[in-house]
């Protein structure tokens, strides 16, 4: 208890939002969340947590008394002079950032001297710059801005955001800045003081290299395979040479989720906008989108023609642990694998309900056994744990056909292949 923790508001109560707010309770702060969906707000209040993140249910009810939610600015302006800023910033149709939602934001702050807003969504190089101009034109500009970028990744969001390799606090040398680095330095990571602009190009920068390693993992992986070479144990080799680092170099069917595509993409917009053609970023997303489709290829390589094969999806998230279905690479692969005439059945742990919104003619199975039933081949889509416990001597007996392509390199091949059933990995 440190009851002498600066109090804070959080605006938007995403998966950033949420995690921020019940992290800085966990420090010992007062949070009063907002968020404009009235729906989501009263099922907070109702202690129900609308997202599913590994430990966030039991961190905001062990902090209840803290944690405050509204549909109301006005007791967070009245309580905190931090206002951290979560709300969403997806793509547009020209792949620049959706800023909307943060103009909505800062349209509705009032006249201050005494607050500041410090944006953790993830926005384009010059968003604070542009920002502390419209606070200028509307006489507001006793109001501080901070860039806080949020690295936190789902499925671990909560010990990332409390266990963070590093925090970065961009500002312009006002109070807030040093009002936002007090308030992470109990978690003893580096913060890494700079500029604005510098602050928004680190977050993108991070994500931009990290989905570089993943299309570079994958190509290797496309070379090794035309080349009898394994890319598990290429990555094993390279990943321990310091310079390379061994995260990031697990290859698979290509990067989804909410932030990866996103901000790659809103990157090479933003130096297109400015005139630079960013020629790497190009290349990751085109590595991408057809590292997604090359499972569809393996199957054709067993199956032939799939027009009335019955293939099975286990995993739909985009990664494991989560719900979230945003960009999830077996959106792209169910709508393949229907277009080649292919009747998909699925299964995830966890994610089902909300792919049953974004998913159409899938049939959505109760267990990895259900959705197996039948099936000609079974694709492993996301590393869920419990995918790789599963009896493939069950899965045998009653699959129709005897292909399995692990999608993420997880399984176990020889425990797969002792069952009497085919293994197709990615890269070996
Ligand atoms: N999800 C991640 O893993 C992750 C990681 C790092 C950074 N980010 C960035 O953080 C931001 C939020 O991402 P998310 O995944 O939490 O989004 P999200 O869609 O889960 O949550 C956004 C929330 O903001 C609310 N909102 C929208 N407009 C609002 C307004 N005017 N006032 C109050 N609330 C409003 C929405 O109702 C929603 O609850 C994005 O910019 C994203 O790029 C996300």
């Amino acid at each position: 208890m440190s009851p002498e923790r600066e109090p804070v508001a959080v605006i938007g109560t995403g998966y950033v939002g949420l995690v921020t707010a019940a992290g800085f309770a966990e420090l010992g702060s007062q949070v009063w969340c907002v968020d404009i969906d009235a729906d989501k707000i009263t099922r907070l209040r109702a202690g129900e947590v609308p997202i599913y993140e590994p430990g966030l249910e039991q961190s905001i009810a062990r902090n209840r008394e803290r944690l405050q939610f509204s549909t109301e600015l006005g007791p967070a302006l009245e309580h905190a002079r931090l206002l951290f800023v979560a709300v969403g910033t997806p793509p547009t149709y020209s792949g620049d950032a959706d800023l909307s939602a943060v103009h909505a934001v800062v349209d509705a702050m009032p006249a201050s001297d005494r607050h500041a807003l410090v944006m953790k969504s993830t926005v384009p190089v010059g968003t604070g710059a542009a920002i502390r101009r419209m606070f200028g034109e509307r006489g507001k500009t006793g109001f501080a801005y901070v860039s806080c970028p949020e690295f936190l990744k789902e499925g671990s969001a909560l010990k990332d955001f409390l266990g963070p390799d590093r925090v970065v606090v961009g500002d312009d040398g006002n109070w807030a800045g040093d009002a936002v680095a007090g308030l992470y330095a109990p978690l003893g990571a580096p913060i890494v003081r700079t500029d604005v602009a510098s602050a928004e190009m680190v977050k993108l920068a991070a994500n931009a290299f990290l989905a570089t390693k993943i299309s570079f993992i994958n190509e290797i992986a496309n070379v090794c395979e035309v080349t009898g070479a394994d890319v598990t144990e290429v990555a094993r080799g390279i990943g321990l040479d310091q310079r390379i680092g061994g995260h990031f170099l697990r290859p698979g069917i290509g990067y989804g989720g909410s932030c990866f595509p996103k901000d790659v993409s809103a990157l090479k917009q933003l130096a297109g906008n400015s005139g630079y053609h960013f020629q790497l970023l190009t290349a990751v997303i085109e590595v991408n989108e057809l590292q997604k489709r090359r499972v569809v290829g393996k199957l054709q390589k067993h199956l032939g023609s799939l027009v009335g094969r019955r293939i099975a999806m286990l995993g739909l998230a985009f990664k494991a642990h989560t719900d979230d279905m945003r960009e999830a690479s077996s959106l792209v692969l169910a709508a393949r694998l229907q277009a080649d005439g292919a009747t998909v059945s699925a299964y995830d742990p966890i994610a089902a309900e909300e792919a049953r919104k974004l998913m159409r003619g899938v049939e959505f199975a109760d267990s990895a056994l259900g959705a197996v039933q039948g099936a000609d081949a079974c694709i492993l889509v996301t590393e869920w744990p419990e995918f790789a416990e599963l009896d493939w001597a069950r899965m045998r007996s009653v699959m129709a056909g005897e292909l399995i392509v692990d999608g993420r390199n997880f399984a176990d091949r020889a425990a797969v292949a002792g069952a009497g059933l085919t293994y197709e990995g990615i890269g070996r």
